[in-house]
Parts: structure tokens; C-alpha cells; sequence
């Protein structure tokens, strides 16, 4: 078992370079599919969902292999459509798999998603577009046997813009006769992003970034090469970090404009901000102030990926910020774990009101979920002492070696595995060496 080793009390300072999107690269990845032939998906971040995906891939009977930071997939011999109940539960977001298996082989079982650590994820809204488009499913002992002869074009309303859902309904539609209009689709960039991946393939596919997408479906499509998107997650949670350390960082490879609800906060708890079109600096002081209530909602609003790294910027600022959790039910389970380091959190259902402390201690502390674990990584970088942050497996669901990006900001953390303690400015490499971080 792993954990992070982190010495809290560090400014952080440099540039980095933001890893490539996990939530772009999934549906990317699930969209090779729907071609017979080879596609390159560039800036592929290395991250265990992306293993997972790779893991489907290959028990679908693709090929996989890496090229330097590029994952090329050769689709051309997919002969399986099914995805184990192993390769399901290694990522919940695998459910965007079935509409691409659908389209390309007519017939998909996978087992059920189920629950999650963020409460219930249904997935009633991905079922409904794919019946919607022709598709009969049966969900029997947990496992959902979908069928389609022929898939036809429709109109789709989803009752809430689900990202999985448009993906999933998009993904379907490339295989369905004629047009359908998704309606009150998801706005996210990473829908835009799997349009721009499809077209390239030689789809048609029109509207995303807006609230209504086409597919005109059933064209024949080609293997293509993709730029995965930079992470605009990963570079709020980097933004976040130097925010409550206090520092001067500057985050390259991002679009600032999906960033911005993030930096609008940041900034009126007072850190400088400056953004370019794919590059932002903030400056903080260290000790921020609190800000009129934080609501995430669907995209372009405050994202709920980016509330626990929000809240653990704003643990020690003076007065109390009010945040209020919109889109899943229970995102608050970093809250616990924050207030063993001293951090003042009171959880009431959606809301959760966060006093700022004059200081935070080190203590250990356990991942509850992706963005919380890095929640718990953000307090310890702030805490006095000494934090350990173990069941790292969520961690790496979603960031490229988060260790090493703050180590390069001059963060004094490291991954130990027993005993081992990595020193400050020194890196573990994937052969176990130390490497200079700066
Ligand atoms: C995606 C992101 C996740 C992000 C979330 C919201 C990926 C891999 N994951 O997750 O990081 O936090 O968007 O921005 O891209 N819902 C239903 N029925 C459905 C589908 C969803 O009720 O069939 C509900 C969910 O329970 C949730 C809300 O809709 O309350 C939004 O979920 P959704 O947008 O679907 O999130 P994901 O696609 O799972």
C-alpha cells in the first residue's frame, strides 16, 4: 500500500504544463470504436481510468500501444461486445462504452454500474436515449443486455444535461439512421471535444457546447488522430493549492475560459489572477477570505469537481464560505477527513459551511474519493506537521502523478511505499530512481 508523505508549510512557486483531460480522454477512447481501423489519441494522460479503458479495449478485441505521451488504438479486429463485470466496476464511467458497442456491433451487455462514492449514479437517463434510438434493454441480475437491429434517428430530451447521458446518446446516434437532436444536452468542453474526435473519425455531429447537439449517423467512419484537451480539473485543484499555500504559479496548456468560475472565486478571495487564452498565473499571499456561496451546477456554472479543492483552499480563510453541492448527493465525504486536521466544516444534506481556522496540523488521513483525496493533499500542503494520505487509488483515477506537479512547485511531498521516504526536490521515476524535480 501506498501513501503520500506530505510536510505542509511550503509557498509554491513555477510552471506546469496541465496533463491531458480524464473526463475528455474516456468518451474519446470509447468513441475508436465506432471505426474499423487505427486512431491516435495525443496528450493521453497516464491515469488508471485510462488503464481501465484500455482494459475494455483490449477485452473488445482491439489493440493497444503507446507511442510517448500518444495511445494509439487499432479497432479493426473488435469481435467481443461485452465488458466483464471486473473491467464495469474498475471505473463506473466504463457505462459510455455501451452506446459506442451498440452502434458499432448492434448488440452490447455490460453489468451494471451501481452505486458510487458520490452517492447514487443512476443511469436511467443513458437507458432512456438508447431505447429512445430503438434499442430494446434488458436489465437482468444486475447485467443490461442491449439489442438493436437496426438503430433510427430521433429527437432525445434529457431530463438533465447529463454529461454520461450525451456522450452515451451521441455515441449511439452515430450508428442510427438520419439526424437526432439531442436536446438539453450537457455543455461541458469534453463534449465538444468527443464532437470534435467524431468528425475527425468522418461523423457529423453539430451543436456541442450548446444545448442541442445533431447526429447525423450512420456514416462510414475512419480511424483519426486527437489532441486530448488539457485538464481543466486537475489545473483548478493545481490553482487551488497555491492559493492556500501562498505562492506564484503559472499553469500552461489549458483552456482559461472553462476555467474561469474557479479563478472568479480564487480572485475574490483575493489572489491575483491573470488569465491568457491557454495559459493563467495566480499570485496569493496564503491566508485568503471568504466568499459569497459556492452552488456548483452543470457546465458553464462552478464545477462539482472542483468544490472540494475549493473548500480545502478556503479551510484557513478569515470568515465562512457556504457551499452548496447541486449535482450529486453525497460529495462531502472529504469533509470528515478535512476536520481530523483541524478544519471547521459543518455538513447539513447539500450544504456545507466551512469556517476558516487560523491553522490546520498534519494527520493521517484517508482518500474517500478522487477529488476529495486530493481535497485531503491540498490540506496537508497547508497543515503544520506532517500528513499521510493513504488509499491513494483514487487519487490516480484522475491525476497524472500528483505528487511529482507539486513537488515541481517546490511542495515537500512524496509517495512512499513501506518505508521508503522520498526527500525534498526528489521524485520517485517509474524505475524507482530519484530524479531532481526542478
Ligand atoms: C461526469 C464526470 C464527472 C463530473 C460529472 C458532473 C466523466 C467521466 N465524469 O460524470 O467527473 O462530476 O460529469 O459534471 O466525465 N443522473 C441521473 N440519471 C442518469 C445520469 C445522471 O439521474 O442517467 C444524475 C446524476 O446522478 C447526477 C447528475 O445527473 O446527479 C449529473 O450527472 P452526470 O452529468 O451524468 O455525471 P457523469 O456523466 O456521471
Amino acid at each position: 500500500m501506498q501513501e503520500l508523505v506530505i510536510e505542509g508549510g511550503c509557498r509554491l512557486q513555477g510552471e506546469l504544463t496541465i496533463q491531458g483531460s480524464k473526463n475528455g480522454v474516456l468518451p474519446v477512447l470509447a468513441a475508436t470504436i465506432l471505426c474499423a481501423g487505427e486512431c491516435r489519441v495525443e496528450n493521453c494522460p497516464r491515469l488508471r481510468d485510462v488503464d481501465a479503458s484500455i482494459a475494455i479495449l483490449r477485452h473488445l478485441g482491439c489493440c493497444t500501444r503507446w507511442e510517448g505521451g500518444a495511445l494509439l488504438v487499432d479497432t479493426t479486429h473488435m469481435d467481443k461486445n461485452e465488458v466483464p463485470d471486473a473491467l464495469m466496476r474498475e471505473m463506473r464511467s466504463s457505462v459510455i462504452f455501451l452506446g459506442a458497442i451498440l452502434a458499432r456491433q448492434g448488440e452490447a451487455a455490460l453489468s451494471y454500474p451501481g452505486g458510487c462514492e458520490l452517492g447514487p449514479r443512476p443511469i436511467d437517463m443513458h437507458l432512456a436515449a438508447l431505447r429512445a434510438l430503438g434499442a430494446e434493454i434488458e436489465e437482468r441480475g444486475g447485467t443490461l443486455r442491449c439489442r438493436a437491429r437496426v438503430l433510427t434517428a430521433t429527437e432525445i430530451v434529457l431530463p438533465l444535461p447529463s454529461v454520461g447521458a450525451t456522450e452515451n446518446a451521441i455515441l449511439a446516434a452515430c450508428g442510427a439512421e438520419g439526424t437526432t437532436a439531442i436536446y438539453n444536452a450537457a455543455r461541458e468542453p469534453e463534449i465538444a471535444e468527443l464532437q470534435d474526435f467524431l468528425n475527425a473519425m468522418g461523423a457529423q455531429v453539430c451543436g456541442a457546447g450548446g444545448s442541442i447537439v445533431t447526429v447525423t449517423g450512420k456514416r462510414a467512419l475512419h480511424g483519426g488522430t486527437h489532441r486530448v484537451i488539457g485538464d481543466r480539473i486537475a489545473a483548478a485543484t493545481y490553482l487551488c493549492a497555491a492559493a492556500a499555500c501562498g505562492g506564484e504559479v503559472r499553469l500552461s496548456g489549458v483552456d482559461c475560459r472553462a476555467l474561469s468560475p474557479v479563478t472568479a472565486a480564487l480572485y475574490e478571495a483575493g489572489c491575483a489572477v491573470e488569465s491568457g487564452v491557454e495559459d493563467v498565473f495566480l499570485r496569493s499571499g496564503g491566508r485568503l477570505r471568504a466568499i459569497h456561496p459556492v452552488r456548483t451546477a452543470p457546465y458553464p456554472g462552478f464545477p462539482t469537481d472542483a468544490q472540494p479543492a475549493m473548500m480545502a483552499a478556503l479551510l484557513r480563510s478569515a470568515g465562512s464560505t457556504v457551499f452548496v453541492e447541486n449535482i450529486f448527493e453525497n460529495r462531502y465525504r472529504h469533509a470528515g477527513e478535512l476536520s481530523r486536521m483541524g478544519a471547521d466544516i459543518r455538513v447539513a444534506g447539500r450544504v456545507a459551511v466551512v469556517s476558516g481556522v487560523p491553522s490546520l496540523h498534519g494527520a493521517s488521513v484517508k482518500c474517500t474519493d478522487l477529488r476529495g483525496g486530493a481535497a485531503l493533499v491540498l490540506a496537508g500542503l497547508q497543515a503544520e506537521g506532517t500528513t499521510r494520505v493513504s488509499q491513494l487509488e483514487h487519487i490516480d483515477r484522475g491525476y497524472e502523478s500528483m505528487e511529482r506537479e507539486l513537488a515541481l512547485l517546490g511542495a515537500r511531498i512524496g509517495r512512499r511505499e513501506e518505508t521508503q521516504w522520498q526527500e525534498r526536490g526528489t521524485i520517485e521515476d517509474a524505475d524507482g530512481e530519484g530524479t531532481p524535480s526542478s
